[in-house]
């Protein structure tokens, strides 16, 4: 089978890259394709014909969306539609990636897939309104929503902690939001279990198990065998622009569907660690 994967060149998509094997996959940079661009989408969908086309492009920068929400709504809502559509005009199936996000974090049990969106961002509202609008054009599109992603791809929160942990003696982490850390090897062999059990709705994909960012930060450091002191911090402490919902766990019933079991968090990061090094 014939996959486009559109962002190709970031965090999650070198991993997607890297772990497909068996079908034929063209990864596409917004270098090759800017989805806000109509014509150029249509041209290079119509000309590939891909069965699949995963949508793993995004602005990404949670507090930079805050200050610039129109890139956020013409990059993350706006141009995930282009993709819809570009899909429709040659009956492509579409994996969009989504976010916990969405959600406004005010639950003390996991999200389940049908639980109401009430993104708090505009990141968050960004990605909501690309899932409402994807529905209405591809009614058997699938999302999945992810959280928390780390991986030797590109900047992410490990990779933070100990670039910090090398010129710091001591590092303050929030404590007081609950989230699930997702490796992006493990979330890419998700997604191609997907596409290949050609599935529809909204899936939840995360790594098991969840964790504040400071104890996710006090796993990193022990498990790079750092002596560092790692200090629990408040949110309020710790003021960001964009503000990040108190609980984002996602449950995992809705991949459990597909047969599919993530790896525990703990266990994804080990692997990370030794990949770093390696
Ligand atoms: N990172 C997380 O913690 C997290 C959590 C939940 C959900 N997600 C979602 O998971 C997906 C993957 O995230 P990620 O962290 O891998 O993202 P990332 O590393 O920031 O990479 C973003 C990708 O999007 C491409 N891109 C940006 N603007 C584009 C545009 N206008 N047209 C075409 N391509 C464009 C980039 O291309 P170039 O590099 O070539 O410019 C890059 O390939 C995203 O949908 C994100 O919203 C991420």
């Amino acid at each position: 089978m014939k996959v486009m994967l559109i962002g190709g060149t970031g965090l999650l998509g070198k991993d997607l890259v890297r772990e497909w094997s068996g079908d034929e996959v063209l990864a596409l940079g917004s270098r090759d394709v800017d989805i806000r661009e109509v014509a150029r989408l249509r041209e290079i969908v119509e000309k590939e014909c891909p069965r699949w086309i995963v949508l793993a492009a995004a602005y990404t920068d949670v507090d930079g969306c805050e200050s610039n929400p129109e890139r956020a709504f013409t990059i993350n809502r706006d141009g995930a539609a282009n993709v819809a559509q570009a899909a429709k005009s040659v009956a492509a199936k579409l994996l969009f990636l989504s976010s916990d996000y969405v959600f406004d974090g005010k639950k003390t049990s996991p999200y389940e897939t049908g639980d109401s969106r009430n993104p708090q961002g505009v990141y968050g509202k960004s990605k909501a309104e690309a899932e409402v609008r994807l529905l209405e054009i591809l009614p058997d599109v699938c999302i999945a929503r992810t959280s928390w992603l780390f991986g030797t791809g590109g900047k992410c929160f490990p990779d933070t902690i100990l670039k910090l942990a090398a010129s710091r003696p001591a590092l303050d982490v929030v404590n007081d939001q609950r989230g699930c850390p997702t490796y992006t090897v493990d979330l890419a062999r998700a997604i191609i279990e997907l596409c290949r059990n050609d599935a529809s709705g909204i899936v939840h994909v995360t790594n098991s198990g969840d964790c504040t960012w400071f104890e996710f930060a006090r796993e990193i450091v022990k498990g790079a065998g750092l002596q560092i002191e790692v200090r629990p911090v408040s949110s309020a402490q710790m003021a960001r622009p964009a503000p990040r919902p108190a609980y984002s766990v996602l449950a995992a019933t809705s991949l459990h569907r597909y047969g599919i079991e993530m790896p525990a968090w703990e266990d994804a990061l080990e692997r990370y660690l030794k990949e770093r090094n390696s």
